[in-house]
């Protein structure tokens, strides 16, 4: 029997968001831009650029107006992440036109990370994305703790399909669906992503994995399986969210990349140019670049 594969898939790239909100040190601002543009230049199309959070709160991110102010482009889907109509408001004196709004199936979770309760951020999410719709934005709902969360433990599935029909209601056109503390393992994102393709057909569903125990490839695979066609990975496989404890770095993106090429599956991207990408950055990041195909290049 053959494995059922398609014939390409599209990486959404994180690294400049969630790679980085959560490093200690400050990285430059035109590190960050410089990092931006050769993730462009690599093929990524589909970009997590920043967010407008507190900087009380997120620091690193504090610079987010420049960022948006020197890398949109229309060429490409560059997105700003924004928890609440403050954040939102300022994305519409930029240029940007898609916006990823976050919230988490678990309470506790959402209490830590935007001081809301999933309901609470429910209902000021929603006039929120009506008004989004209407002025013809590209809408992502990221959904936290999908799977488990560092406070309350497993989350039942019943518990984020309700939340991401809630969204899917509101008009989103993406639901991206995160194992944010790297806690699940494959059977599991099988049988989540396979339930979401099947309730929401119409949606786009992207996979967001953590790889706390070097089982995001796996569970990318599985939600492949599933039917997902749609990955965030963040280059160098940086990030976590600082209110989720325990949570390692995305999925690499160069790691995902490779494993797709190999297996016959077109992402787009050029390896080569994303390895520059990551040498920009590595510099300021105070943690060791952990992926496979980064050390590998690293010892030819
Ligand atoms: P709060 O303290 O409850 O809010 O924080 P507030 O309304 O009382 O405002 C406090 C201060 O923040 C005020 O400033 C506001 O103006 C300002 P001050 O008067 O003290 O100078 N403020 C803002 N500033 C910029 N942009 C905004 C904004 N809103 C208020 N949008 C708040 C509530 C949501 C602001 C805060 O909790 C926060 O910023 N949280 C951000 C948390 C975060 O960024 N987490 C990481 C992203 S989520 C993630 O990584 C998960 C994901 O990757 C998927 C996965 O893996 O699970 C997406
Ligand atoms: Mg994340």
């Amino acid at each position: 029997m053959a494995l059922a594969l398609p014939k390409k898939v599209t990486i959404i790239e994180v690294g400049p968001r969630d790679g980085l909100q959560n490093e200690k040190s400050f990285v430059p601002t035109a590190v960050k831009k410089e990092f931006i543009f050769k993730l462009k230049e690599a093929g990524l199309t589909e970009m997590e650029l920043t967010s407008y959070v507190s900087p009380k709160w997120v620091p690193q991110m504090k610079d987010a107006g420049e960022i948006a102010a020197a890398c949109i482009h229309s060429s490409t889907r560059d997105i700003i992440l924004a928890p609440n109509q403050k954040g939102i408001d300022k994305v519409y004196e930029t240029d940007c036109k898609a916006v990823a709004v976050f919230v988490g199936v678990s309470d506790t979770f959402n209490l830590k990370n935007i001081n809301k309760t999933t309901a609470e951020s429910l209902a000021g999410l929603r006039p929120a994305i009506r008004d989004l719709k209407k002025r013809g934005f590209f809408v992502r709902a990221c959904i936290s703790t999908a799977f488990y969360c560092p406070y309350e433990g497993k989350i039942q599935e019943e518990d984020t399909l309700s939340l991401c029909r809630e969204f899917v209601r509101m008009g989103v056109d993406e639901l991206s669906v995160a194992d944010t503390i790297g806690m699940a393992v494959p059977s599991e994102a099988f049988s989540l992503f396979q339930k979401l393709q099947e309730a929401f057909n119409d949606t786009l569903i992207a996979a967001h994995f953590h790889d706390t125990r070097k089982l995001a490839a796996a569970n990318v695979f599985a939600a492949l399986q599933a039917g997902i066609t749609r990955f965030d990975t963040s280059a160098g496989g940086l990030g976590g969210c600082p209110f989720a404890p325990g949570a390692a770095g995305n999925a690499a993106t160069e790691d995902i990349v490779y494993m797709f090429e190999r297996m016959g599956i077109k992402t787009g991207i050029d390896l080569a140019i994303l390895l520059e990408a990551i040498e920009i950055v590595a510099p300021h990041i105070t943690k060791n670049i952990d992926s496979s195909y980064y050390k590998l290049s690293h010892q030819i």
